[in-house]
């Protein structure tokens, strides 16, 4: 099946001193939605954003804003950004219980918001198995999570590939790949026909010195 493919700039990477002018060139060039990775230093080695910050840029955009929740306790964080305006909260799967989990992402969905889970690179794909009737789209990380600006693990197109497989055996091809981590201009033409659909991109995006223009060669690539 075929999906509409999206370019999803990492506000990680944008600068926070020019955050509303950078998104509106990135949304000018094509930008469909926006990712904003929340850390909180025990998941994962750093800290960014809290949902104060996702409060705020909700009400400067009108695209949707995809929380991407690195936290060791997603549990404290869902309602927060819920309240926040996220579009879409994606969790990480191994975070918590699988009933924490299914928890969270019935919430979510009852929020009115889009459940997802994503998947370190060393964690099965098979995991997401007992999750599947819950979630809205799949996360694959592309690189460990924690950073902006590494470079891609390339055994991770090959998971991109995996499962795509997988999706199509269970009989839910329409479910959407997001890939996060690493992804290029370089590198997004393998990633799509390893059957990505979201492409998740914060230094390529915002290191460009015209970020309009960066966008518009994203997507077009990704037509
Ligand atoms: C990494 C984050 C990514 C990161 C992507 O932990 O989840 O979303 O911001 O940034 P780039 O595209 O620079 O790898
Ligand atoms: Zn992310």
């Amino acid at each position: 099946m075929e999906h509409r493919k999206l370019l999803s700039p990492s506000l990680l990477a944008a600068d926070p001193a020019r955050l509303s002018e950078q998104m509106e060139a990135a949304e000018h060039g094509g930008a469909a939605l926006w990712h904003l990775d929340i850390m909180d230093g025990h998941f994962v080695p750093n800290l960014s954003f809290g949902p104060h910050i996702c409060a705020g840029l909700a009400k400067i955009t009108q695209l949707p804003i995809d929380a991407h929740l690195m936290v060791k306790y997603p549990s404290r964080f869902v309602r927060p950004f819920l309240d926040a305006g996220a579009a879409s909260v994606v969790l990480h799967i191994e975070t918590e219980t699988p009933e924490i989990l299914l928890k969270l992402l019935r919430e979510i969905k009852e929020a009115g918001a889009i459940p997802a889970l994503s998947l370190r690179p060393a964690t099965p794909i098979e995991s997401l198995e007992p999750y599947l009737p819950d979630i809205g789209y799949i996360l694959m990380m592309t690189v460990e999570p924690g950073f902006g600006g590494q470079r891609i693990l390339p055994e991770c197109i090959q998971r991109v590939r995996d499962t795509r497989t997988f999706l199509d055996r269970k009989g839910i091809s329409a479910m959407p790949i997001q890939v996060d981590g690493g992804v290029t201009l370089q590198n997004a033409g393998e990633l799509l026909s390893a059957g990505a659909d979201v492409f998740v991109a914060g230094s390529a995006v915002f290191a460009a010195s015209d970020i309009a223009a960066r966008c518009e060669e994203f997507v077009r690539l990704l037509k």
